[in-house]
Parts: C-alpha cells; sequence; structure tokens
C-alpha cells in the first residue's frame, strides 16, 4: 500500500519521489519517468522550468506539460491544489508514515518509525550543486582503477549515442554491452565512461575475474561505497538508491562455466541473476553497466519484463577501422576495406593482422591479401580461448557449419549425433557466444560461420581427424 502523508515532520525529497512514484504507479500503472522525477527535484529546489529543462536537456514545453500532469495528480491525491510554487511548503507539512510496497527493502533503515533515507536520489552534476548543504555533501567518487586506460578510439559514436540515451535520459539501471571477444566492449566502457562520468556521484569500474564469487564482488562495492560516506547504510541498494552511482562490471563472461552450454553461472554467482534481477527492478537511480562476451541467462527474459535492462549488441568498426590501420601504417588503403570486412571489423583481429602485414609484407595489405585466406596467424591463440569455453554439442554443431555454406536449421544436419532439441539448443547456445551468424532468407533463417571462425574450424577438423 502506498505511504499515507501526514503533518508535522519534515521531510526528504527522496521520500516525495517515492510517495509520488508511488502515486503515479497507482494512477497510471507506470513509475514516474526519468523527466517526472527531474521535475520534481527541479521544482522542490526551486528552479525555473528553463533551468530543469536545460539541466535535463529536455524543452521548457516538455517539462511543463510532466509538470502539469504531475502537479494534477498530486493536487488530486492531498485535495488542495498544489502549484510549482507551493509544492515544497505542501509536502514539507507532511510525513510519510508508513513503509511503502517499494520501500520494502528499506525497511531496516527506519529510525523512530520514520523513514530516514537522507540524501537524495537522483541528480545530474549540474544540479547538484543547487541543492541545499544538507543534501551536497557528496563529493565525487571515482575508482577506476581496474579499468584500462583511454587509448586510441575509433568512431562509435552511434554506439555511445544509444547508451548515452539509455544511461543520461533515460535511466536504465542495468545495461548489457555483450559482443565477441576482442570487438571492443572494453574500449567502448571506458569512452563511455569518460563521457558521462560527470552525471553520476560514484563511479566504480571493477572486473568480474578479480572475484570468485558473488559475495566477495558485493562486499567490495560495499566497502567502496561505506568509505565514500560517513553513515553506513545497510544495503547495496541502499546505496544505489542514495546515490547516482555507475558501476561497471567488466568480463562477466568469466562468472560463467566452461565446458558447458553459454551464460550458465559457476556455483560461486548461482544467485547472480536474482541480484541482476534486483538492479533492474527496484526503484534507483543508478545504473550497472555489465559487460560480457557471452550473454547471461535470464537477460532476455529481463529485457523482456523490466523497462531499466537493456543490451546492446556490439558489432565490428566497419569503415572506421580504416583509421586504425592508417595508424598502424598500412599501405594500399584500397584495399582496406576488403581486409576490415574479412576480418569483421574486429579491432583485436585487425590489430593482430597489422602486425603480421607490416612483419612480413612491409605493410602492403595488397601483397598480405594475395596469399590463401583467411590467414589466422597469432589470432589462433585468442580463437582457442572461446573454443575451450565451448560445450561439446556445441563444437558439433560448429563441425557442421565449417562444411557447409550455410545452414538451414529445420532439418538437422546428418553429421550432428544428438537429438534436434539438442541441435537447436546448441545453436541458440552460440548465437549467445556471438559466434554464428544468423541470415534472414525468404522469411525463414539460415546460420553460417565467421570467415575467419570457419577457418580456425576448420583447423580443429583437421587436428582431430
Ligand atoms: N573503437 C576502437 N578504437 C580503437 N581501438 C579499439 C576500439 N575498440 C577496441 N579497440 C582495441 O581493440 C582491442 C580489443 O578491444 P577490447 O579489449 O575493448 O575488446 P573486448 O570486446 O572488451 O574483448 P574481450 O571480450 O576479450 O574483453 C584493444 O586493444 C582496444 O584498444
Ligand atoms: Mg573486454
Amino acid at each position: 500500500m502506498r505511504g499515507e502523508l501526514i503533518n508535522e515532520f519534515p521531510m526528504d525529497v527522496q521520500q516525495v519521489l517515492q510517495w509520488a512514484d508511488e502515486l503515479v504507479f497507482e494512477r497510471t500503472g507506470k513509475h514516474l519517468t526519468n523527466l517526472q522525477q527531474a521535475v520534481l527535484l527541479g521544482v522542490w529546489d526551486h528552479q525555473k522550468y528553463r533551468e530543469i529543462a536545460q539541466n535535463y536537456r529536455s524543452t521548457e514545453a516538455n517539462v511543463k506539460k510532466a509538470a502539469g500532469a504531475l502537479l494534477q495528480l498530486i493536487s488530486q491525491e492531498l485535495g488542495k491544489q498544489v502549484t510549482k510554487s507551493n509544492l515544497r511548503a505542501t509536502m514539507e507539512r507532511y510525513h510519510i508514515s508508513n513503509v511503502s510496497s517499494v520501500g520494502n527493502f528499506v525497511q531496516s533503515n527506519l529510525v523512530g518509525g520514520n523513514i530516514n533515507l537522507c540524501r537524495e536520489s537522483w541528480h545530474s552534476a549540474e544540479t547538484s550543486h543547487q541543492r541545499s548543504p544538507s543534501r551536497t555533501n557528496t563529493d565525487k567518487h571515482y575508482d577506476m582503477t581496474d579499468a584500462p586506460e583511454r587509448d586510441h578510439f575509433y568512431d562509435r559514436s552511434d554506439e555511445l549515442t544509444t547508451l548515452k540515451q539509455w544511461i543520461v535520459e533515460e535511466n536504465i539501471r542495468l545495461v548489457n554491452l555483450i559482443g565477441l571477444s576482442g570487438i571492443g566492449k572494453t574500449a567502448m566502457a571506458v569512452e563511455l565512461v569518460d563521457q558521462i562520468k560527470d552525471r553520476f556521484d560514484i563511479v566504480i569500474w571493477r572486473s568480474h575475474n578479480q572475484f570468485l564469487k558473488q559475495i566477495s564482488l558485493e562486499n567490495n562495492l560495499l566497502d567502496i561505497l561505506s568509505q565514500h560516506q560517513e553513515t553506513k547504510l545497510n544495503s547495496l541498494i541502499e546505496y544505489l538508491r542514495s546515490y547516482r552511482c555507475l558501476i561497471i562490471l567488466d568480463d562477466l563472461q568469466e562468472t560463467f562455466n566452461r565446458g558447458e552450454l553459454a551464460g550458465t553461472y559457476l556455483p560461486g554467482y548461482q544467485n547472480y541473476s536474482k541480484f541482476l534481477k534486483k538492479i533492474a527492478s527496484f526503484s534507483h537511480n543508478s545504473c550497472f553497466v555489465l559487460i560480457s562476451s557471452e550473454k547471461p541467462l535470464g537477460i532476455a527474459t529481463l529485457e523482456a519484463e523490466s523497462l531499466y535492462c537493456r543490451s546492446l549488441h556490439l558489432t565490428g568498426l566497419g569503415e572506421s577501422a580504416r583509421e586504425m590501420l592508417k595508424t598502424r601504417g598500412l599501405t594500399d588503403d584500397d584495399k582496406w576495406l576488403e581486409l576490415i570486412t574479412l576480418y569483421d571489423g574486429n579491432p583485436s583481429w585487425l590489430n593482430i593482422i597489422s602486425t603480421t602485414i607490416l612483419d612480413l609484407f612491409n605493410g602492403s595489405v595488397t601483397q598480405f591479401l594475395a596469399c590463401p585466406m583467411p590467414f589466422l596467424g597469432d589470432l589462433e591463440t585468442i580463437l582457442s580461448e572461446s573454443y575451450l569455453r565451448l560445450s561439446e554439442s556445441e563444437k558439433s554443431v560448429m563441425f557442421c557449419l565449417a562444411r557447409v555454406q550455410s545452414l538451414d536449421i529445420t532439418h538437422k544436419p546428418t553429421d550432428f549425433s544428438g537429438s534436434h532439441a539438442d541441435f537447436l539448443k546448441a545453436l541458440q547456445s552460440l548465437c549467445r557466444r556471438f559466434l554464428v551468424n544468423k541470415n534472414l532468407e525468404n522469411g525463414g533463417s539460415s546460420f553460417n560461420l565467421k570467415p575467419v571462425i570457419k577457418e580456425y574450424i576448420k583447423l580443429q577438423i583437421i587436428n582431430k581427424e
């Protein structure tokens, strides 16, 4: 049940946000939008609509419209005319007496029957310094020690725009950055953080490969967050509510079993799905960015269920990889696109192959491409890392795919020994690892391998025979 408002006690804006969120949800079946939250916070801070629009990067007309609808709902609920200028005074005469359904997880924070949330849950860098002193003592805290350094970065502007839209504008709480190993997920996340870190109070970058167990990872995050403030909160979610945190967790694939179908958690991470579900479904204004070369099981369902979970599948660099080849000092730029296409625009693969072209062909892409293609060389080592993660049934499907141009999956290949259902399961798992391409053809779909991967699998078939 939604918390009631009663007279007497001063009110924290967090409580107002929570109360308004529940009110809106009860009336419309939807939670407060980011814009409505920004409006509420701005009005609370006596900002003009123009300022709120500027801070939120929206138009004044949009802000006015959102404010009008919100104030009308609040007026109806309180039975009195609430306007922009009397909202704060009106609300400050009230206090939330009951813990609400949304606030179940803050029950432990009840002090003398009152909710003691203390901090604001959402604010942009622009608005934070306009807050009253009691709510502005949040020093920025950036912990990027585990992130690689920023380096040359070639155009990913479309993907960066999408991610910024999701994180900054739409307040998405769980973003999954997924794609094949070496495609540039980590590099792009480093760039993303650099571009949006000012919008957050706390930024932490961690890699899953440092934590064998979920509990160690959670404790590590709690340690960092609690060092950041005087009052200790009880759970990660409370910190996510009290501060706007950006937490990047790289190498999620390290939490998955090897030799089994993709995305199944290791024993130390068996409750991770539940944890991620909480991050996406509990009300807070922080963001987790998960980076993985395997799509976790359950994420697709979470995306369907929650408006606050999204995945971005990163693919090759395309034309912008030309910059990379130029920096490496390759020649014959008329052949660069052919090289980029052959190596699927994968920056890691292109870097490795560029070294070979420099070492053996003096930088000439034409001479290199005149050899039998695709050449793997040092790529074999990194491809073997992905290969060793596969289950036996997936390896078997890869062998089938390496022998044909493309595979129509309505018929099980004769050289796959398991059932048709096993074949489909293995294929779906390979899709979750981004190792196979799906092609839409005449309303149906067929599957094939990228040339580099196909070549690698052919070598495995030869080694096996
Ligand atoms: N947009 C880019 N511009 C320049 N270099 C890039 C770009 N993206 C990736 N790279 C380079 O390619 C290499 C692989 O990138 P990165 O480590 O980000 O891949 P990844 O997808 O995180 O791989 P993995 O799944 O193995 O961790 C790195 O050396 C990185 O600097
Ligand atoms: Mg990476």
